[in-house]
C-alpha cells in the first residue's frame, strides 16, 4: 500500500463544504463582540448622519448563522470538545483548535461515513474494530477506512487527553510505569519529543503499550493508529505532529510545539487510558 494511497481522502485538502462551523464559544464570543460593537457604533453613526444608513441593508455585514460541522449521514459522529477552543492557550491557539476540530476531524468522520456506506456488512462496526480488523474490510474502501477511521480514533483520543487544567508531572500508575521504563519523566519527554521531531512528514508520536505489556515510544505516518495489526499496540497518549496541529502559532518550529504540548496533557485522562490498555 503506497503512501500516496494513504493520503487519498485526507482532510488536508479541505473542501468548501467543510468550512468552519460557528456553533462554538469561540465564534459566539466573536458574535457577541460584533453585536456589542454594533450597539456602540449605531448611535454615533445616527447622530452624525454617518454613512452606515446610506449602505443598503443587504450589503451590511451580518453575523454568520451558527452551523454544525457536516459529518454526513452517520453513523460516526464528531465528538464535541469538553472545553472552549481557546482554553488551551497560550500553548495551542484557539483558531488552530477550531480548524483542527471542526474542519479536519469533521472531514475524517465524513469520509469514514461515506466509505462504510459502500459496505453494508460493516454496519455497526466500531472505529476500533475497523482498524484492528482492517484486513477484513473490503479492499475497495480499505485505504479510506485506514486513513479516516484512524483519523477519527486518533483525534478523539487527542482532544480527550488535553485539558486547560493539564500539565505538570504525571500522576498515578502511569507515573510509576514511565519512571520504571524510561528512568524519569524528563528522560521520557526528551525521547518522545525527539521521536516527534524525527517523524518525517505528517504523522503521530505515541506512548503505547505493546502486546507484551511494555511501554514504548512509537511514531506512525499519516493517520495510522497503533491499533493496526502491524503495530499491535494500544495508544496510551499521542501527539499530532501534522502541520495542521501547530502551524498557525509555531510555523515550522515543531520542536517548540512538542515542548509546549506537555502543558496541556491531562494525566487523569492518560491514567484512564493506561488502565484500559491493561484490560486489553
Ligand atoms: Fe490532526
Amino acid at each position: 500500500m503506497s503512501r500516496d494511497n494513504h493520503r487519498s481522502n485526507g482532510p488536508e485538502n479541505d473542501s468548501p463544504e467543510n468550512a468552519p462551523a460557528c456553533r462554538t464559544e469561540f465564534l459566539m464570543t466573536s458574535r457577541r463582540t460584533f453585536l456589542k460593537g454594533a450597539a456602540l457604533l449605531a448611535p454615533a453613526t445616527l447622530l452624525t448622519g454617518g454613512s452606515l444608513l446610506a449602505v443598503p441593508s443587504s450589503a451590511r455585514a451580518q453575523p454568520a448563522a451558527p452551523k454544525e460541522p457536516d459529518t454526513g449521514s452517520g453513523p460516526y459522529l464528531l465528538p464535541p470538545l469538553a472545553y472552549p477552543f481557546n482554553a488551551l492557550e497560550p500553548h495551542i491557539d484557539g483558531q488552530t483548535m477550531q480548524i483542527h476540530h471542526d474542519r479536519h476531524h469533521t472531514a475524517y468522520v465524513k469520509n469514514l461515513n461515506e466509505a462504510v456506506a459502500k459496505a453494508p456488512r460493516l454496519k455497526g462496526a466500531t472505529p476500533d474494530a475497523l482498524i484492528r480488523d482492517l484486513g477484513t474490510v473490503p479492499e475497495a474502501i480499505r485505504t479510506a477506512v485506514r486513513n479516516n477511521a484512524g483519523g477519527h480514533l486518533n483525534h478523539t483520543m487527542f482532544w480527550a487527553i488535553m485539558s486547560p487544567k493539564g500539565g505538570g508531572e504525571p500522576t498515578g500508575a502511569i507515573r510509576e510505569a514511565i519512571t520504571g521504563t524510561f528512568g524519569s519523566f524528563a528522560a521520557f519527554q526528551t525521547a518522545f519529543n525527539d521521536a516527534g521531531v524525527k517523524r518525517f512528514g505528517s504523522g503521530w508520536v505515541w506512548l503505547v503499550q505493546t502486546k507484551a505489556g511494555k511501554l514504548e515510544i512509537l511514531t506512525t505516518p499519516n493517520q495510522d493508529s497503533p491499533l493496526l495489526a502491524e503495530y499491535a499496540s494500544y495508544p496510551i497518549l499521542g501527539n499530532d505532529v501534522w502541520e495542521h496541529a501547530y502551524y498557525l502559532k509555531y510555523q515550522n518550529r515543531r520542536p517548540d510545539y512538542l515542548k509546549a504540548w506537555w502543558n496541556v496533557v491531562d494525566w487523569k485522562a492518560v491514567n484512564q487510558r493506561f488502565a484500559a490498555a491493561k484490560a486489553v
